[in-house]
Parts: structure tokens; C-alpha cells; sequence
């Protein structure tokens, strides 16, 4: 798949990846803000562990932000198992030198309608922790809202921190 944005191309993820991920993604400042799936340090296993399950099958979408052809960043929309089904999460980074231009924005803003007219999701999510306004205001930029706060739900780096689920549903008639 390949998407063109204001600021970026999203594409399909290629073993060729592997050494930007690890360039970008090994970043405290980065993994703080993620699920421990995304490792600190990130190593070259890491990234070619990642590429093997982002282009391999499932339902999941995970596609790198991309520009001038260097991978920058990644962004993915992963739908949930049984009756929600039609929920998936919708989950992003940037690598730190691209902050601050709108790049996560447009990608997000690009994706949400193939979660919805191509993928058949009813619902996205995005569980936020408490200390990223950065990432809730990219979503309040792309529509979302705050639904919840799940009180003490995260414990990263051992710091105890509230969940702030962001969604936004697909227009049905
Ligand atoms: C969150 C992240 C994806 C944002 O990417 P980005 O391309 O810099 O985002 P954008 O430039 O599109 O928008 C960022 C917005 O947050 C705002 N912002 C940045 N830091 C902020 C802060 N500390 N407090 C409040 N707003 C802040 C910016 O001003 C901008 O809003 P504006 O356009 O209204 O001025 C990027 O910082 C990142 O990868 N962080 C680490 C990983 C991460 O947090 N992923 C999301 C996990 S849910």
C-alpha cells in the first residue's frame, strides 16, 4: 500500500528498513511514551522482528512514514480479536529530528479512512499515556476525542500513569 500525505508517503515496511528503524527508534524519548513491545534499547533483532510481523499476515496495517525514501517513523492500525472485531487500535511514532511538523498528524489523518472503508473498522482507539500531549493533540487535530481516563492503568519505566483513550467512530447512516 502506498499513501501519499502533505508531508509524507506511507508504504509498506521492506527487510531494507531495519538499520533506519534502529537509527530512530532506538530512542528513550521515543519508547517512553509506547508499550514495552517497543524495546530500549532497540536493536537490529528488534527491528527485523518487527518487519517480519508488520509485512507478514493478520489483519493488523503497519506501514512506514516515509521521506525521500528513508523510513522516519512508522504507523499502524491494529484491529482487536472476537467481538471487537471492528475496534482496532491506531498507534504512530516519528522519529525526533521530524517533530513538530505536522508529519504524525497527516499520517493519522491519512490512515483513518482506510481503517474504515477499507478495513471495516467501526471504532478507533488510542490508549494515550497521561504524560504525551503531544500525541493527544495529534489526535484532537484528527478528529478524536477524549472518551476515558483509565486511572493508574500504565506502569512504564516504573512510573505509575493514567490512560487518556482517545476515539473516533466511522460516519454511519
Ligand atoms: C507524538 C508524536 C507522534 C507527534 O509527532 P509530530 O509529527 O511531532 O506531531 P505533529 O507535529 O503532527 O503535532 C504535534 C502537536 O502537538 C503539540 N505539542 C507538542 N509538544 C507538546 C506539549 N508538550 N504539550 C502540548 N502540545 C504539544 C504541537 O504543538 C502540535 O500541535 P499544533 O499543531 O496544534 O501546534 C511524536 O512526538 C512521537 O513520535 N513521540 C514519541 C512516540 C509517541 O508518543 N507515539 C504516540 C504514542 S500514543
Amino acid at each position: 500500500m502506498r499513501i501519499v500525505t502533505p508531508t509524507s508517503t506511507l508504504r509498506d515496511w521492506s527487510t531494507s528498513d531495519a538499520a533506519r528503524i534502529v537509527k530512530y527508534a532506538d530512542n528513550p524519548r521515543i519508547a517512553c511514551h509506547l508499550r514495552d513491545a517497543f524495546p530500549s534499547p532497540y536493536t537490529k533483532e528488534d527491528a527485523e522482528r518487527f518487519i517480519t510481523f508488520a509485512t507478514g499476515p493478520g489483519r493488523h496495517l503497519y506501514l512506514a512514514i516515509d521521506i525521500s525514501g528513508e523510513a522516519i517513523g512508522g504507523i499502524g492500525i491494529s484491529p482487536l480479536a472476537d467481538v471487537k472485531h471492528r475496534t482496532a487500535e491506531i498507534g504512530y511514532w516519528l522519529a525526533e529530528p521530524f517533530w513538530g511538523r505536522g508529519i504524525a498528524t497527516d499520517a493519522v489523518r491519512s490512515l483513518v479512512p482506510v481503517a474504515f472503508e477499507r478495513m471495516g473498522m467501526v471504532r478507533l482507539e488510542a490508549g494515550i499515556h497521561s504524560d504525551n500531549p503531544a500525541s493527544m493533540r495529534v489526535l484532537e487535530k484528527c478528529g478524536f476525542t477524549r472518551e476515558a481516563v483509565h486511572k493508574k492503568a500504565v506502569t512504564k519505566n516504573g512510573r505509575l500513569l493514567d490512560e487518556v483513550v482517545y476515539v473516533r467512530f466511522a460516519e454511519m447512516e
